[in-house]
């Protein structure tokens, strides 16, 4: 089958590109290479461009010619820039939906798996958040995510797409050294960069009201986050689809001074790390409850923090920004 999927160059749609060629798929590549790198997609079909563009709907259209499905992984995805540059996220994230959608339909291709975050939660306060919550996005980021979520039922509803929803929780790690993260936008390539720099890795407060006093997440391995696209694949030719959107994540928490001791038993480094002040708009925790994505795709994660650490170290020694021991 010719699989498209937008944003495969970047971190984790080349992951996800890597798998569909691994399960014999044709790949059709749309990425504006602004955080992408073209060297990950391996033979894959590129087409750049910028899918916020209402221009480029024809050329979207042309490059869906003959897909069966797309992933949607496309779009900005930085809390602070999108709160700094709220239109923007909107035009890139909505509008880029919006102009997918219609060369979609245009084109007469009917299935959607889209990348939706756990910042469509904003800060629930509950152990594990569930999918029926009330949606409450506390940023632009988060609201983009949630109104494309909408977006997919509604084209549900008005013209037949099989869409679903996959509400990611923290990635982490890499499934090739090739394919680490380049960003460090994130808690482990920020520590990373900081030992990098002989500097102390930050713990951005310690006065949570959880067990160690710092934020606990749920780290999902990228490899097992593009396995569930696979699965997500067939589940759209399910007759019987009973839910669009589904938490990926592996229902455990990792507080951040635990990733940061990880870290340190992996790579041999002194972490030793030096509290700062909290970081604005950090909920205290956030984990997914994947009942609903364990029992109807049958899927459950494969790795655990010390995986997805020791990926993530390796990716990073493999690269440009190796530290040297
Ligand atoms: C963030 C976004 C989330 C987005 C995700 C994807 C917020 C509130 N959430 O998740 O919506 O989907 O990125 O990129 O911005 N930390 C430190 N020291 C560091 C770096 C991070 O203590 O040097 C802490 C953070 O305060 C946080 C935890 O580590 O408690 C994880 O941070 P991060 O990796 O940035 O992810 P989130 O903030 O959970």
């Amino acid at each position: 089958m010719s699989i498209c999927v937008t944003g495969g160059a970047g971190y984790i749609g080349a992951h996800i590109v890597r798998l569909l060629q691994q399960a014999g798929h044709q790949v059709i590549v749309l990425d504006d290479l602004s955080t992408g790198v073209p060297t990950r997609i391996g033979d894959a079909t590129l087409v750049q461009l910028d899918l916020g563009d209402t221009a480029e709907i024809p050329r979207i259209q042309a490059a869906l010619d003959g897909c069966s499905a797309v992933i949607h992984v496309a779009g900005r995805k930085q809390v602070g820039e999108s709160v700094a540059r709220p239109a923007w996220y909107y035009q890139q994230n909505v509008g880029g939906m919006a102009n997918l959608l219609l060369a979609m339909q245009a084109a007469g291709v009917d299935r959607l798996v889209f990348s939706s975050s756990a910042a469509t939660y904003g800060e629930p306060n509950v152990a594990r958040v569930r999918e029926d919550i009330v949606m409450k996005p506390i940023n632009p980021y988060g609201e983009s995510k949630l109104v494309g979520e909408w977006m997919v039922r509604d084209a549900a509803r008005a013209w037949g797409l099989r869409g679903v929803n996959l509400r990611y929780f923290n990635v982490a790690g890499a499934g090739w050294e090739e394919l680490g993260d380049p960003a460090v936008l994130n808690l482990i390539p920020m520590v990373l960069q900081k030992l990098q720099h002989s500097q102390k890795p930050a713990i951005f407060g310690d006065d949570y009201p959880t067990p160690d006093g710092t934020c606990v997440r749920d780290y999902i391995h990228v490899v097992d986050l593009a396995n569930a696209h696979m699965i997500a694949l067939d589940y759209l030719e399910r007759d019987e689809r009973p839910f669009d959107a589904f938490n990926i994540g592996t229902g455990n928490g990792n507080s951040v001074r635990e990733v940061i001791e990880m870290i340190g038993e992996v790579s041999g480094l002194d972490v030793t790390p030096e509290v700062t002040a909290r970081r604005p708009g950090d909920p205290p925790v956030l984990i997914g409850d994947v009942d609903r994505i364990e029992q109807v795709f049958e899927w459950k994660a494969q790795h655990d923090l010390r995986s997805i650490v020791d990926s993530a170290w390796r990716a990073w020694q493999a690269g440009p920004r190796r530290i040297a021991l």
